[in-house]
């Protein structure tokens, strides 16, 4: 069985439903999932996943202050999280209004924890992202990344 974490901040909804569609379709992949809002989250939470999921509103091309201390405060675990999957996905207000950015952004720090990321060749490159609230494209985006991520959970269980 495969644990998958996903961690957002929204304050007016968007990313959240991002984070739930992404749930429901890692759920329907066959893992167990946990959908937490960042100031909820624990290190416990983050130690007993097998792959991680982050995602932020863009704010100024960056992820946002909560999920900044989130991150930080992982630091705790640094080292222990080696080779689990990660994956990030944002939302922003404009097209080119820095939502890539902000995954990279999350996927640098999933990076410095040592998990493996996998991009994607033919939908959004570096992870979801949305402008707004997720249209029936972003929601195919994130769906996709629900199940990818727990594909490649269990592959790399299996190796
Ligand atoms: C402080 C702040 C900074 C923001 N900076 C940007 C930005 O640089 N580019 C952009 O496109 N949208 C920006 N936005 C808009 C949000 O990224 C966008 O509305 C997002 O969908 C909100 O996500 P949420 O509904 O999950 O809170 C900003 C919003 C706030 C509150």
């Amino acid at each position: 069985m495969i644990n998958v974490l996903i961690v957002y901040t929204s304050h007016t909804g968007n990313t959240k439903k991002m984070a739930e569609i992404i749930a429901e379709s890692a759920t329907t992949a066959g893992a167990t999932v946990l959908v937490r809002p960042a100031h909820e989250a624990t290190n416990d939470e983050l130690a007993a996943a097998d792959a991680v999921v982050l995602g932020s509103p863009t704010y100024y091309g960056h992820s946002s202050g909560e999920m900044r201390h989130f991150i930080d405060h992982s630091v705790k675990l640094h080292g222990k999280l080696e080779g689990k999957v990660g994956a990030a996905f944002a939302s922003s207000h404009n097209i080119g209004g820095g939502n890539e950015t902000t995954i990279l952004d999350l996927l640098h720090a999933l990076l410095i924890h040592g998990m493996v990321i996998q991009g994607n060749s033919s939908g959004d490159h570096y992870g979801p992202v949305a402008i707004g609230a997720p249209d029936a494209r972003a929601t195919r985006q994130c769906e996709e990344l629900g199940c990818r991520v727990v594909a490649l959970a269990a592959r790399l269980q299996r190796a």
